[in-house]
């Protein structure tokens, strides 16, 4: 069977893992199973639970781990609930391998791509929202957010302006028609002008920077006593989140700046950052992947 994605950064991901003792490590983005195939080979001790939002990468994914079926579960659904699926589980490891799947970005009918006969963009199928709803309901200036915030586009107003425009007489039914129209009215640049307005419906869609807050925030309000927590992200926008997430998590006195002599007894801290700066793949690997060049890996490790 053929993969459809090639798992990034994931010798120096697996390197992390491969000290835990026992207990269970939460792949919460198995996506095609090849970060957990990893871990399950090069740790013996280590049970995986497995989840995604993907049902399609789920059943993948399912059949790919059966030679390892005695230590892995499979769970389904946002990772931002993920640990309130694990239940008493003694958590050791949270893996987090976030954006989109080859698959997602390649099959055309999940409509994340400029060729797309669809406008959809969900990683779970099963969710209300699409980006057509996005595109043909959402106010102007809802949008003009969305594209300065997610596609920090410089000419965020302008296209907005020119999308509700353009709906007025017909609503947009195809990837294709957005791409083109985003096409007419702006230059050619090195990457296709409509890049980062489909990755800001794309991270609205699917509420991808909520999503990635609330996993850290849940990882901070779990029983994990001792672990480890890797976060591999795709864009700046989520690299910051990481970054000042692992940043906070290393103060140990939470007092308001104002405040003269600690109050808030001086033990805040939930342990160690262990990458300093993110590590990003290798020359051979971008070569090799083109879409790991792009990838950042940051590595926490909890002691409390
Ligand atoms: C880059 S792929 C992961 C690839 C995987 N590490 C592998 O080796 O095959 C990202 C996966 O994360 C899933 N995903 C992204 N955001 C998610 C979220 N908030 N909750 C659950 N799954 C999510 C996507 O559905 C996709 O399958």
């Amino acid at each position: 069977v053929e993969i459809p994605h090639i798992p990034v950064i994931k010798d120096e991901t697996i390197e992390f893992f491969k000290d835990l003792k026992d207990g269970y490590v939460i792949d919460c983005t198995t996506g095609f199973g090849g970060h957990s195939e990893a871990i399950l080979e090069s740790n013996p001790n280590i049970k995986l639970i497995c989840n995604d939002r993907d049902e399609e990468a789920l059943a993948f994914s399912k059949k790919r781990l059966e030679p390892f079926k005695d230590r892995v579960e499979f769970t389904y659904g946002a990772f931002s609930t993920v640990f309130d699926r694990v239940a008493d589980k003694n958590i050791v490891g949270v893996l987090a391998d976030i954006g989109v799947s080859s698959l997602q970005l390649d099959k055309l009918d999940r409509g994340f791509s400029f060729n797309s006969q669809t406008l959809d963009m969900r990683m779970d199928t099963n969710q209300q929202l699409t980006a057509k709803d996005v595109v043909n309901g959402y106010s102007i200036n809802e949008l003009e957010t969305i594209f300065k915030e997610y596609g920090e586009i410089r000419e965020y107003k302008k296209i907005a302006r020119i999308i509700c425009d353009d709906r007025k007489n017909k609503k947009f039914e195809t990837s294709i028609e957005l791409a083109s129209l985003i096409e007419k009215h702006f230059k050619k640049a090195k990457i296709h002008p409509a890049t980062l307005a489909f990755q800001a419906i794309r991270i609205e869609v699917n509420k991808e920077l909520d999503e990635l807050s609330i996993l850290l925030n849940s990882v901070k309000n779990s029983n994990m006593k001792d672990g480890i927590v890797a976060i591999i992200t795709f864009h700046s926008l989520e690299d910051k989140i990481v970054k000042n997430t692992f940043r906070d998590w290393t103060k140990s006195c939470i007092c308001p700046q104002e405040v003269m002599r600690c109050e808030c007894g001086d033990n805040h801290d939930i342990g160690k950052n262990l990458t300093k700066k993110p590590i990003i793949a290798s020359k051979e690997e971008v070569n090799q992947n083109p879409r790991s060049r792009s990838a950042k890996l940051r590595v926490f490790a909890i002691k409390r």
